[in-house]
Formats: C-alpha cells, structure tokens, sequence
C-alpha cells in the first residue's frame, strides 16, 4: 500500500528519498513522485507512472535539487494510477503526501471550490494540501496549519507536508496510518515504515495515534491528540535481524520460503523448556490474564484470518475451549454478544492492516476480558495498542505474499493454545508431547523443502490451467484455503478451496480433466474419508495431485499424482503441509512469468478499508 518518505538534512535528499521508495516498493503500488525545495528556484515535484525506477529516470532525467523533501508512492484508491493523480499534491508553495482514505474528501472538495480552490487531481489528498494552504495564508505558519487543517479530516492519514516559504521543517501527522521519524546527526527523516530509513539511520520514534510532529535538522518535536508536547521513546533498531536482501535466492518469496526452519527455531526460541512451553513469554500479565478466559474470539484479514482458522482446531480440540474466528472487515460492521471472559486475539503480519486494527479498536470499547496480538512487527499499532503480544519473529517479511509470517502465526498459536489448554482440557502428558513435536518441527520443514523439485516438476500441469481446486478436511482445510490463496495471488489462477466433505454439494459440477485438484491428505483420523472424496474426482476424470504422509496408502495412477511428505504428529501436520503448497504457488507463478514478489493490484500492508 502507499509509502511515504521524508527528509530534512544539510544535504541533497532526492537520492535518500528515491532509495527509501525503493525499500517500499514491497508493499505494492502503482505511481510515484517526489517534491524537493531548493533554496535557488523553489519547491519542485517530479511524478511516475508505474515503477519507482521510472521515478529514477524521471529524476535523472531532470534532477531535484535541495536538502528538504518529501517523496510517495501511490496505491490508487480515488482516481486512476496517472501522473496527476500521484503525490506530493500541491497548493502553491505548499506540498503533501498522504497515506490512508479521508472519508469527507467530497463536503471538503465543494467546500475548498467555494474559496476558489480548482483541483488539479481527483484524489481525496488534494483537499488535504488545500485545506492547510487555507489555513496557512491565515497564520503564516505550516505547524500551525497543519494542526488546524486536520481537526477538519474525516477518515485515515499518515501524511508530510513541506513549504518553501519555511524551507528548512517538514510536518507530518497520523492518525490510523503509521508514521516514524528517523533520527540522524545533523539531519532527520520520516517514514511510513522504518525500514524506508535504514540506510540513513538505525534511531526511530515512533508517532502515536493523533499524534502532529515538527521535524527539522537538529531537532524534532511533537504534539499529542490533545496538543499537548510530548517525547517519544527513541528505539534503536537491532541490524542483525533485520535482513532485507534476496541472498542467492531469484525471489523474496522464495527466500522466506526457505527462512522457514530457521525462523521458526527463532519464534520457539526461549518459549519451550524440554517438557513445558514457557508461558511467561506472553508477558508478566500473561498468567494472571489467561487463566479466567473461557472463549477465544480471533479476528484477522487473508492469510493471518487462515492462521487463526487453523488455530480454532487446535484451542477447541486440544486446548477444549470454544474459538471464534472472523475476518476483521465483517468482525468490524457486525452486532455481536461478547461472551463471558473472552479474549480476543488479533493476528497480523504488518500489525497496520486497517480493519485489524479497527476491530481490535472496537473491541476495546466492548466487554472482553484482554486482547492478545499475534503480530511480526515490533512497535506496530497492534502491538502497542493490545494487553498482550506475542512476536511471530519472522523477520521482515518482503514478498507480498506471506510464507514465513504464517507457520510463525502457526507457531505462536500452537503455543497460546497450550497456555490457555493449561486451565482447562490440556494435561502435563499431551503439553510435552505437542512441546516434542515443536522442538522436531524446525528439521521436518527442511525435510519437507527438499520435496521442492518434485513439486517443480508438477507445477508444469499448471502453468496453462485457469482454475484450480484445493481440498483438505478438518485442519487441513484451512491450510487447503492457504494454498489457494497462495496460487491466485501470485500466478493469477483461479483457485477454490473446499473442505473434502462439501465436493457433492456443488464444487463438484466442476470436475472435468482441466480442473486439477490438489488435496493435503496426512495420515490422520480423517484420511480414509477424504480418500474416498478423492475417489469422487477421479471418477469423473479430474486431474488429481495429492501431498500424503508416506503412509497413507495412495499410489500412483493416471490421473493421479503423489508427492510424499514425511509422517509427522498432528498438530504441526498444518505446518508441514502448508510448505508443498507455498512451492507449488511459487513455481506455477514462475512459469506463468508473473511478478512473484509483488503481484499486481495487491499491497503488502492494507492501511487503508
Ligand atoms: C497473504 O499472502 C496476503 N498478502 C494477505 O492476505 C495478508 O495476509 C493480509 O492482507 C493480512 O495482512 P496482515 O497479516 O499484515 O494483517
């Protein structure tokens, strides 16, 4: 989704902004630009349709000079992808970039036109940059027009603003979009996403919600909701984990594929004793809290809403507690009873998705006992705005589609549902046996990625398939629903997924020899039922592919592909499984020649409804 970038320094900015847009380039965008004020001729913009590298030939091209300026890029939401619909948008001496939807853009659009304003885009961000001039031509002072400007938004933002006639500040505002300001020597910067920054500084402070800040050379200062100054806390960033690079690997997405057995040992890290897992990892309160919840409610969007599907198998069945699991943007406009001493558990890569964070938002309104966030980035506004975390601790997650962020939600679940299980169904026996399964899971998964040319192999009978079906049951399922979601983002196929046992209600008029049907089939209490499920496809000549547990008896025949995945316990069999799928996704994308790492239309973070 849109990125932003700013700096105020001693020195040229264009070449920091353009590799801070870069670095964002992951979470999907369609335009950018780029305004820069130079002390000899003024504010400057530059705009691009399509890539950041188009940006870098337009500034090539016809360079910006000047050591303050903001810099964006564009995920369309009101008006088209073109260059006049990109930011920085300006009003006379005055330029703004804007992350998020302002809900009231039209009553604003009219209002503005009224004062004689003409709108040169027709993008809600416009009213913003018009309303601070506005305001601006009444008190001379950017800060101060900033401060007012925004009591007048309806909706999100995370916006920068520069002027030329006060060259040497930028000012910037959030409200339901993140915002960091970099801190360097001599020269400061802000972000949408630290990571934007790490080439110029490892010191952050992070904005809060409502929060206004002034940023200058030598010094930043901000303003609360309710205007009153404040500090933020400065963190220092660790380099080590934070990794950002593809290595020897042609994808991001690959990479992360194969980052699984090491993250994952991570995320077990300093969590499991030989026979316990360590609650006390959750957080002082964790104990205290966990033991009174008698329901789990989970809420979260795309793949993190499959984690926690996954994870109502596992805190009904083993845990023996009741779970709810909605996607946030239902969860959000829907009226609901909150049952007795629930606690609601958000699930998000990003810790920015806007409906995640609007439901943990109106949870908090309502009478649940904690809210718990399942979350791979530190300071994000899950993180900060929730009771307790719990960090996957996957590392940066570049590859629009997620890989490693899900078997670490996975992880991180497995061990919720234990301590949560403690006071109710689960005993000292079983919790060392899923504590056993966790300390063999790291190896199982590198057993499983060597399956990786098998699956290469397979991924041929897609590349000119246009529709795919994905079955599993129980809690496979959901991990069928993951390999679907898998192969329609990254290589466009249209793919379902069912659980096995709903195929004669319906799916099955789709059977035919150009329909493949992937099934994930571990030897558990299920299998003999899906097999016969399976039977139903073959008889009318669908194309089977099967990921087994080597003993679940299937062979062989036309029409019907095996690959053996090695027998593993129950409860991390969603894990293992969901490994074949995220390969087969990634291979089929290949050949289709799309763009693995950042598909089109889609974003990485969605900050926006
Ligand atoms: C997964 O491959 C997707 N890119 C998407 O469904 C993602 O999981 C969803 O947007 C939620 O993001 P979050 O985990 O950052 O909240």
């Amino acid at each position: 989704m849109c990125g932003i970038v700013g700096a105020v320094a001693q020195r040229e900015v264009s070449a920091i902004l353009l590799e801070g847009l870069r670095r964002l380039e992951y979470r999907g965008y369609d335009s950018a630009g780029m305004s820069v004020i130079s002390p000899q001729s003024g504010l400057a913009s530059r705009k691009a349709v399509g890539k950041v590298s188009a940006l870098a030939s337009a500034l090539e091209a016809s360079p910006l000079p000047g050591t303050t300026g903001i810099a964006h890029t564009r995920w369309a939401t009101h008006g088209q992808p073109s260059e006049r619909n990109a930011h920085p948008h300006l009003s006379g001496d005055i330029a703004l970039v804007h992350n998020g939807i302002i809900e009231n853009h039209a009553a604003l659009r009219e209002r503005l036109e009224g004062l004689g304003y003409r709108f040169a885009s027709e993008t809600d961000t416009e009213t913003i940059v018009h309303l601070i001039h506005h305001y601006y031509q009444q008190q001379r002072d950017l800060l101060g027009a900033v401060k007012h400007a925004v009591t007048d938004l309806e909706g999100a933002y995370g916006l920068a603003v520069i002027n030329a006639e006060q060259p040497d500040r930028l000012v910037c505002a959030r409200k339901g979009s993140p915002l960091v300001i970099g801190i360097g020597i001599g020269e400061n910067f802000i972000a949408s996403d630290h990571l934007a920054l790490r080439q110029v500084t490892d010191r952050f402070a992070y904005l809060e919600e409502g929060d206004i800040a002034e940023v200058a050379p030598g010094h930043f200062r901000v303003w609360n909701a309710d205007d009153e100054p404040v500090v933020r806390d400065v963190n220092q960033i660790d380099t080590a984990a934070e990794s950002a690079d593809k290595g020897q690997y042609r994808h991001f997405m690959l990479k992360e594929i194969y980052e699984q057995p090491s993250v994952i040992r991570r995320s077990l890290a300093g969590r499991l004793g030989s026979r316990k897992v360590l609650t006390e990892a959750l957080g002082a309160k964790a104990g205290e809290i966990l033991k009174n919840i008698e329901n789990v409610q989970i809420v979260a969007c795309g793949t993190s809403y499959h984690a926690g599907m996954v994870a109502k198998y596992w805190i009904e069945g083993f845990a023996g507690v009741p779970c709810r699991v909605e996607v946030a943007s239902e969860f959000r406009y829907r009226k609901f009873k909150v049952q007795q001493n629930t606690l609601l558990v958000t699930i998000s890569q990003s810790g920015e998705t806007a409906d995640t964070l609007a439901a943990l938002r109106l949870a908090q309104t309502l009478d649940y006992a904690a809210t718990l966030a399942i979350c791979n980035v530190n300071q994000s506004s899950l993180v900060r705005e929730s009771d307790l975390f719990l960090m996957t601790e996957a590392g940066p997650e570049i590859g629009v589609a997620s890989t490693k962020a899900f078997t670490t939600q996975l992880v991180a679940l497995i061990l919720l549902t234990v301590a949560i299980g403690r006071y109710h169904d689960l005993d000292e026996a079983e919790e060392e046996a899923i504590v056993k399964s966790l300390h063999a899971l790291p190896d199982l998964i590198t057993e499983t990625l060597s399956l990786d040319d098998d699956i290469k192999k397979m991924s041929n009978a897609f590349a000119e398939k246009h529709h795919a079906l994905f079955l599993g049951r129980g809690v496979q399922w959901p991990v069928a629903m993951e390999g679907a979601l898998k192969l329609k983002e990254i290589s466009y196929i249209h793919a379902e997924s069912y659980p096995a046992g709903e195929l004669k209600h319906g799916p099955l008029a789709l059977v035919d020899s150009d329909m493949p049907v992937i099934a994930v089939a571990p030897n558990d209490e299920l299998l003999e039922k899906l097999k016969s499920n399976l039977q139903e496809v073959q008889a009318r000549g669908g194309q089977l592919f099967v990921f087994a547990d080597k003993a679940a008896g299937f062979e062989e025949s036309p029409g019907l592909d095996i690959i053996a995945v090695p027998h593993v316990d129950e409860i991390i069999a969603p894990l293992i499984y969901t490994i074949p799928l995220q390969l087969l996704s990634y291979h089929v994308a290949i050949l289709k020649g799309t763009d693995v790492d950042q598909p089109r239309n889609l974003a990485k973070s969605v900050t926006v409804e």
